[in-house]
């Protein structure tokens, strides 16, 4: 299972959140849409994989009621006490915590009506395994329901000017070396549809997550604490061969980039979603499942 301290970085994500309404704005319509395609309705079970603190199962438990239940998956026990935690602040005791790495699921075959997932599966190796558990877990006519970051798409607007060759470098070690850059939107439905699910499809959402920087040790700190452990982009970076003067260069160039009036910073978010076929239902053409 994964060692990285998902739980205290979670927990300052959300702190931050909390600060900034223009992020809680664009997090909540992600929520919603992940929510709304899985097609939550009240006395529904719900899978929520990689649930962290609870961002998708608490607002799931609101929807499938008292009568429903959503069993909250993850292998970090701290983020689990601390979601427990909030399920009892908020009266919603059917929130279930359920320690377990999501390549292997001690939940039993067609338990689930939905599956959802927020910003995990970009993180898994073994992304195949989890989604065929996702559809050994759902119910004959259940919905999987799935939004990740595409962070190799991401597009920032800056003119990196003497600095251009040092940021092709920067993006080809990120591409080689962190999971997350190798993970691709269209590879994501095309796994969805191999391991079964009918009516597979996605949409790209482009989040415009621009915001200042007010020096170069500040986007250091993005670099270093944007993502927690070894999925750290500066660690990645270091690790990759480029050197303390070459990310600090960098650095400068784009705090300084980002006070123009013309530099943005989208983040494309790839929402995937599937059915699992009903029994004896006929499938289309050229499809497994
Ligand atoms: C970026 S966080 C997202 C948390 C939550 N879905 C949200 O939207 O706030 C990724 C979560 O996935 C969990 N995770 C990563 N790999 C996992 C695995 N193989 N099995 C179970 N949980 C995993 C981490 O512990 C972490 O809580």
């Amino acid at each position: 299972m994964p060692t990285d301290p998902w739980a205290g970085w979670l927990d300052g994500v959300e702190r931050e959140v909390s600060r900034d309404r223009r992020a809680a704005l664009l997090r909540n319509q992600v929520r919603d849409r992940v929510l709304s395609q899985a097609g939550l309705r009240p006395g529904a079970v719900a899978v929520d994989l990689g649930c962290g603190l609870g961002f998708l199962s608490l607002e799931a438990a609101r929807l499938v009621g008292p009568e429903g239940r959503v069993y909250a998956v993850d292998s970090d026990r701290e983020a689990l006490g601390r979601l427990s935690v909030r399920a009892g602040e908020a009266g919603l005791a059917h929130v279930i915590p359920v320690h377990a790495d999501l390549c292997k699921l001690p939940l039993p075959a067609g338990e689930a009506d939905a599956v959802v997932a927020r910003s995990v599966l970009s993180y898994v190796e073994e992304r195949g395994k989890a989604l065929r558990e996702c559809f050994r877990i759902l119910r004959p006519g259940g919905r999987l329901s799935i939004c990740e970051p595409l962070l190799a798409e991401e597009e920032l607007w800056v003119d990196w000017d003497l600095q251009l060759p040092l940021w092709e470098k920067a993006v080809a070690i990120l591409r080689s070396e962190h999971p997350a850059y190798s993970f691709r939107g269209p590879d994501l439905v095309r796994e969805v549809r191999e391991t079964g699910f009918r009516e597979a499809d996605f949409f790209v959402w482009y989040a415009d997550v621009t915001r200042p920087f007010i020096d170069a040790r500040e986007v250091k700190r993005e670099l270093e604490g944007a993502l927690p452990g070894r999925l750290s982009i500066l660690k990645t970076l270091r690790a990759g061969g480029m050197s303390e003067e070459e990310i600090d260069l960098l650095a400068r160039r784009w705090a300084e980039e980002s006070w123009r009036f013309s530099y943005r910073d989208i983040l494309p978010c790839c929402f995937v979603w599937g059915r699992k076929g009903e029994e004896g239902e006929k499938r289309p053409e050229g499809t497994a499942g």
